[in-house]
């Protein structure tokens, strides 16, 4: 008997150790659930879930004894989880795991962006280093002033590396944390007036759509940059897309977008911003465990045993 839905663009070595495990069923994309024949999704107690479209009621709705939707992935915004709560279905996610990837990739687009390393090794691909000289001054990252959007696992990792790098670090979250001297700020635009850089580590959803506001995007200033790793949904991307073009906001580096991969072609025009694939997670060694942790979730519900990282 199937018992898994495996939705999504596994590997072929996810998708081998998904079969292996489980009575596995994979399905390209959640669009396609109507269209099993109904025995099949009567069978189905639990989904592996790997995507960013959506995974709401009307999904569920075809699958009558799901019980568990195992995500890939830390961020679980494209699932609705109230949908999910109200028909007992857990939720888990693969927290912890990717934290280090998801800073140092953070960190990675700081650096790309401020020493405008994109621009200075096309200088010298062309040939323009041997011909024209040196490439041109660019910006002192070390000891800079910044700030995180959200303090949470990867906002603190983000945070420790900062700290490494001789920064001025503060911060704004829902909550004050505890941390070495920090400093908080409860509203995020006195957090923008105090800072050179933002690095927005929220959760995505509807709770932090557009979070980085127009106005916490004019605070930063001119001189200002933003560093994306959460969901392209937290910043109002019109107005950041407007203040980069405007030069009221001196550059971004992005990892996440809004409608991912057919992200705004504005975007690719500012040579000012660093764009990454939404890749931050993306090592071999970090999507292993986060596969094995959704496995693991899953196996655990099979079994009958605790969830190991439940949402709701
Ligand atoms: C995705 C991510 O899981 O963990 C997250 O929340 O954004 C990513 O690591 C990845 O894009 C696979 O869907």
């Amino acid at each position: 008997m199937t018992k898994v839905l495996a939705i999504g663009a596994y590997t072929e070595e996810e998708g081998a150790a998904l079969a292996a495990a489980f009575e596995c069923h994979p399905l390209a994309d959640e669009r396609e659930i109507a269209n099993l024949p109904h025995p099949l999704r009567a069978e189905i107690t639990g989904v592996a879930y790997k995507g960013h479209q959506g995974f709401g009621a009307a999904e569920m709705a075809h699958l009558p004894n799901l019980r568990l939707v195992a995500n890939y992935g830390v961020g679980y915004d494209s699932i609705d989880i109230e949908a999910a709560s109200a028909r007992g279905i857990t939720v888990t996610n693969t927290p912890d795991v990717l934290n280090d990837d998801v800073a140092d990739l953070a960190i990675a687009l700081w650096l790309m962006q401020g020493r405008e390393m994109e621009q200075a090794s096309a200088w010298a691909r062309s040939g323009r280093w041997a011909q024209e000289g040196e490439y041109r001054r660019n910006r002192k990252l070390s000891g800079a002033r910044v700030g995180i959007v959200g303090l949470g696992r990867i906002g603190r990792e983000i945070a420790d590396r900062l700290a490494a790098f001789k920064c001025e670090l503060h911060y704004h979250a829902r909550s004050e944390k505890e941390t070495p001297g920090w400093r908080y700020y409860a509203d995020p635009v006195a957090l923008a007036e105090a800072v050179d850089v933002l690095f927005i580590a929220l959760v995505g959803g509807p709770a932090t759509e557009g979070y980085v506001s127009k106005e916490v995007i004019a605070a930063l200033g001119p001189r200002g940059v933003i560093i994306n790793i959460s969901r392209g949904s937290t910043i109002d991307e019109a107005a950041m897309l407007d203040a980069l073009e405007a030069g009221e906001l001196a550059g971004a580096g992005l990892d996440v977008f809004l409608n991912e991969p057919q992200i705004d072609p504005r975007f690719y025009a500012l040579p000012n911003v660093v764009i990454q694939p939404h890749q931050g997670s993306g090592s071999v060694e970090t999507r292993a465990a986060m596969a094995r942790l959704q496995r693991d979730n899953l196996a655990a519900h099979l079994s009958g045993a605790a969830l190991l990282t439940p949402v709701n």
